[in-house]
């Protein structure tokens, strides 16, 4: 019967043009899937398609917290009770919110999919819930501000995501745990005797009903986050299979992340989220190569921070989009709206300059993955490979004197070209050395004639059309 499976899966495989190995055609054969996981390794890869493709999404912090203006995590950090943070939520009243303008801005830098923060830690609501009053439409804000980003985003047609946290600082049915605000309450035995997490998970339940009910196809659930062990909370707690399966019926096109606590299934979610950190090689499972999506920051809190400084510069963040996708990866690049409602200047200079290198090559983002490893990749460069138009891209950090050397890359290309220009570059190979070189090349290596100047783009990028 297994081999029966695998074969089947291999067929689907190729009739979707994804190129499966055994070892992935194998986790369709797992005896610990539950009954209701029927999608097979093809199907998923079939299911994942647009989110490869797309290679660059906005993340969007926004919340309560972004009053505070000094961390998403403020009310934990700063131990408040649930009365002490009222202030923000009494507050609240995003004047200059323009659901429009972000998506413009999300569009102008590239990225083709949003994921906004529905509810974060602490437990209030962008949207109109029903099960709770800790939410946008009852501060002076007055509405549901879900429903209009949304709008906005599908009218441009970029994709939506919703993040939630499973964490609730503000839930009277969340027991207190290490990473509550009221860790060191004196009283929690008695606070927590009351709370019943059989109930927290209800509510889970019902909004994520509400969220993936009322708002048309939501293409990316990033749940927020598990920690098990002494005090912590995992998917016992979430009741994690439970949501997950209630998610897959009623989105069952959605692309879930890892964060439920069953990273260790071959079924429990669909991509892997490194956070705050550049992976050394393309992540993988049992030799496998996964599906994963770096989360990061322009600064280093995900919420507005007024007073922080350490911002990653213009080329910091382009070289790191780049890096991203030549390990086979995604950026969902974070912006923290402040509480009015705008995103600030810093945040618009760099999605701006983000804006302007995908403008001229975006080619070597989009569709793009890891180059195959019979490319090397040359001194100072990065590497990016479209499977489909079968062209390579290669990024130079730092613009070399004339000429760059490819290690036998002889007989593997026939045209090469700027693509921020489309200017041909050319090149010649088996060079021996003249009156005023040394060099020579090995008899398979080519040199591409590069013009002096450096041209006028952050990071130049080098287009080669593959035999
Ligand atoms: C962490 C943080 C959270 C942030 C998230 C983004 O889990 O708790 O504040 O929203 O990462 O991935």
């Amino acid at each position: 019967m297994p081999n029966k499976q695998i074969v089947k899966n291999i067929i689907l495989a190729i009739a979707f043009g994804s190129l499966l190995s055994t070892a992935e055609a194998q986790q369709d054969i797992d005896l610990n899937k539950p009954s209701w996981v029927k999608e097979t390794v093809a199907q998923k890869s079939e299911r994942m398609e647009w989110w490869r493709q797309a290679r660059f999404g906005m993340f969007i912090h926004w919340g309560l917290y972004s009053a505070a203006a000094r961390h998403e995590w403020v009310q934990n950090r700063e131990k408040m009770t649930r009365e002490e943070y009222h202030k923000y939520f009494q507050t609240f009243n995003p004047d200059l919110y323009n659901p429009e303008e972000w998506t413009k801005k999300a569009k102008q830098a590239g990225m083709k999919y949003v994921v906004i923060t529905t509810k974060h830690h602490e437990g209030f609501c962008l949207w109109d819930s029903k099960f709770t009053e800790y939410k946008a439409p009852n501060t002076p804000a007055g509405k549901d501000l879900l429903k209009p980003l949304v709008a906005a985003l599908r009218a441009e047609g970029i994709r939506v995501g919703f993040y939630y946290s499973l964490i609730d600082w503000n839930h009277p049915h969340f027991p207190i745990d290490r990473n509550h605000p009221l860790r060191e309450a004196s009283n929690i035995a008695s606070i927590n005797q009351n709370r019943d997490i059989k109930k927290y998970q209800k509510y889970l339940k019902d909004q994520i009903t509400e969220l993936l009910t009322q708002y048309g196809k939501i293409d990316e659930l990033f749940f927020d986050y598990s920690y098990p062990g002494p005090n912590g909370k995992g998917r016992d707690d979430w009741d994690s299979e439970g949501l997950l399966k209630l998610v897959r019926k009623l989105q069952p096109d959605i692309i879930v992340n890892d964060r439920l606590d069953l990273g260790e299934t071959s079924w429990g979610w669909d991509y892997k989220t490194p956070e705050q950190f550049m992976p050394f090689k393309w992540p993988s499972l049992n030799g496998v190569n996964i599906p994963w999506e770096t989360c990061q920051t322009f600064s280093g809190s995900w919420g507005y921070n007024r007073d922080e400084y350490s911002w990653k510069s213009e080329r910091q963040l382009i070289t790191m989009l780049i890096e991203t996708v030549s390990k086979g990866g995604n950026l969902l690049l974070n912006v923290g709206p402040t509480a009015r409602g705008a995103f600030e200047e810093k945040a618009d200079e760099r999605l701006k300059a983000i804006g302007n290198w995908m403008r001229f090559n975006n080619r070597s983002i989009y569709n793009c993955t890891q180059a195959p490893a019979v490319f090397e990749k040359p001194d100072n460069c990065l590497l990016t490979y479209n499977p489909e138009t079968k062209r390579l891209y290669i990024h130079v950090l730092s613009w070399p004197f004339k000429s760059l050397h490819l290690k036998n890359y002889k007989g593997k290309f026939r045209y090469a070209q700027l693509l921020n220009d489309g200017s041909e570059i050319k090149f010649k190979s088996d060079i021996k050395p003249g009156s005023h070189t040394t060099e020579t090349t090995g008899e398979n290596d080519v040199m591409l004639e590069l013009p002096v100047y450096s041209p006028n783009i952050e990071i130049p990028v080098i287009e080669l059309i593959l035999n």
